[in-house]
């Protein structure tokens, strides 16, 4: 199984490291258009392979997507990250050019590639590469709704003073400050709803951190976070390169499921070998169902400040 990470920023980085550390991979290359920038990380990686006891091989690269061909699985990552006070929406221009021109690149080496995409704004990245690219739809993911809902997760924890491995919850919607939608109603904790644990104003604190939960941590680091990132797509590509048929709200085209269609947003899929092996239809109540609508706009929206025709 040969993985590439394009981009081997903060997030690359990580999610290169869990992948190796999870020892499932046979290799891993990053890629960069930085000289010599990947080379380095992949080295520095590699120099705790005794140490942390994985066999994955990571690779460096500037910018020679000949060293990718082959890859079963590729995530990118490129692009600018924000700033505090930015929004997502704000990356679009810049990373709208990076990631049709990253995309084609490495479906030109990998023709039968799996596509995660990173880079911000999230959903409307995923739904360029679909217009872009020709690639079936069960090949094109956002990674979104699996970091969403694994702070979702942690704020729940928190809120419950037990651990994260207590608690199960998922976050559907856009990747974005306002469209996230966690369903708060379905989380539980060991199956019991958090509703028996927690106050209505405390389910409610728990729904507006998660949904600012990336904006909270730019503000702290004066960058993007990258951990949970790392960890998040990771997770997703252990999913598809293990064949778990395992869960995780991802951003994907929707063609009629949940009444929406022509846009990449995030709900529940099953994860294995083919990708997207499935849309999991949940169903919402009526206040879920017109918070999904809500934000499927907003997605929609920054999807048509993109230009197609370029
Ligand atoms: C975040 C970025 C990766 O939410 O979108 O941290």
């Amino acid at each position: 199984m040969k993985i590439t990470i394009v981009g081997a920023g903060a997030v690359g980085a990580s999610c290169a490291e869990y992948v190796a550390i999870k020892n499932f991979a046979s290799e891993v290359v990053l890629i960069d258009i930085k000289e010599d920038y990947a080379e380095g990380k992949a080295m520095d990686l590699m120099q705790t392979a005794s140490l942390m006891g994985f066999d994955t091989k990571i690779t460096g690269s500037t910018n020679d997507y000949s060293k990718t061909a082959n890859s079963d699985v590729a995530v990118i990552t490129s692009g600018i990250p924000r700033k505090p006070g930015m929004t997502r929406e704000e990356l679009i221009g810049i990373n709208a050019d990076i990631v049709k021109s990253v995309s084609s690149s490495l479906i030109e080496h990998s023709p039968n590639v799996t596509i995660i995409v990173v880079s911000n704004p999230m959903d409307t990245m995923t739904y360029l590469v679909h217009k872009t690219t020709g690639l079936p739809k069960n090949r094109i993911i956002g990674m979104g709704g699996a970091l969403d809902s694994a702070r979702f997760k942690y704020r729940l924890a928190e809120a419950l003073g037990c651990p994260s491995s207590d608690v199960e919850g998922l976050v559907i919607g856009g990747h974005s400050d306002t469209g996230m939608v966690p369903l708060t109603r379905l989380a539980t904790r060991n199956s019991v709803p958090v509703s028996r644990f927690l106050s209505k104003e405390r389910i409610s604190q728990v729904s507006e951190d998660t949904k600012v939960g990336g904006a909270t941590l730019t503000k702290m680091l004066g960058t993007s976070a990258w951990y949970a990132p790392g960890a998040a797509v990771s997770s997703i590509v252990q999913a598809i390169a293990c064949d778990q048929k395992k869960m995780f709200p991802c951003s994907v085209l929707l063609e009629g499921e949940y009444g929406l269609n022509d846009l990449c947003i995030g709900v529940p899929v099953i994860l294995g070998k083919d990708g997207i092996e499935k849309i999991v239809e949940l169903d919402l109540d009526e206040a879920e169902k017109a918070k999904l609508q809500e934000s499927s706009k907003g997605v929609s929206n920054t999807n048509g400040l993109l230009d197609l025709k370029k």
